[in-house]
C-alpha cells in the first residue's frame, strides 16, 4: 500500500467519524470529542491543535492524528489523538502517523511528548504501539476514567529543532 500523509482537510470529516467508530474503542462521548478536536484542528490549524491524515492512492483517509501544543508549558506537546481504519492496521500506517507529528513538534521547537491511555484491556494494543515507538509509562492515575480504569501517561523525548517554532 503506498500511504501519503499530510494535512487533513475538512472533507475528510465523515471518515474521521467513520475510523473513530470502527475501531470500537472510544465511548461515545470520546468520538464527539475527538471531531470537536479535528474540526478546530482544520478549521483554525495550530490556534489550538494540528491534524495530519494518513490517505490511500484514491486520496481516501485512513488514519489520522491531533495534536498541539500543550497549554502553559515550554515545549511540551500532546498528542490528543490517534486512529487508524482497522482494515489498515499492523500496516505502519501508525507508525507512519505519529513519525510525521513528531518531527512537525520538533520543527516547532517541541521537545516532548505525552499521551494519555487507558489502562483497559482493550487499549493493550495501543499501549503496545506507544512502546514499540519509544514511548515510556511515566505516570499512572488508578481508576481516573473508571473504577478499574487507570489513566496511563506515556512520553517520548524529542530533538528540537525550532525551524518552525510558533511558541516556548
Ligand atoms: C494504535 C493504532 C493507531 C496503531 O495503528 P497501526 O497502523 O495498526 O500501527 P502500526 O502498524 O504502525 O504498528 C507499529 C507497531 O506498533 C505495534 N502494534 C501495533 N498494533 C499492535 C497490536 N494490535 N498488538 C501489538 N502490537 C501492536 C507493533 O509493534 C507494530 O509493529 P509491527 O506491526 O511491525 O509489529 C491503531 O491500533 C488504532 O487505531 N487503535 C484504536 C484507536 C486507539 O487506540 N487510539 C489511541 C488512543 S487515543
Amino acid at each position: 500500500m503506498t500511504l501519503r500523509i499530510g494535512a487533513a482537510r475538512a472533507r475528510d470529516r465523515d471518515r474521521v467519524a467513520e475510523i473513530v467508530s470502527s475501531t470500537g474503542v472510544f465511548r461515545a462521548a470520546e468520538g464527539a470529542v475527538a471531531l470537536e478536536v479535528f474540526d478546530s484542528a482544520v478549521e483554525r490549524p495550530g490556534v489550538d491543535y494540528f491534524a495530519l491524515g494518513a490517505f490511500d492512492e484514491a486520496d481516501r483517509l485512513v488514519g489520522f492524528a491531533c495534536y498541539g501544543p500543550t497549554p502553559c508549558t515550554l515545549g511540551t506537546w500532546d498528542l490528543y489523538w490517534i486512529a487508524v481504519d482497522p482494515a489498515y492496521q499492523r500496516q505502519g500506517t501508525g507508525r507512519a502517523l505519529m513519525e510525521a507529528c513528531e518531527r512537525a513538534i520538533e520543527r516547532r521547537g517541541g521537545r516532548m511528548v505525552v499521551v494519555e491511555t487507558s489502562s483497559r484491556p482493550d487499549y493493550g494494543p495501543t499501549r503496545a504501539f506507544y512502546r514499540k515507538l519509544g514511548y515510556r509509562e511515566t505516570a499512572r492515575i488508578p481508576d481516573f476514567y473508571a473504577p478499574g480504569d487507570d489513566l496511563v501517561v506515556y512520553v517520548k523525548p524529542l530533538t528540537p529543532s525550532g525551524r518552525d517554532r510558533v511558541h516556548g
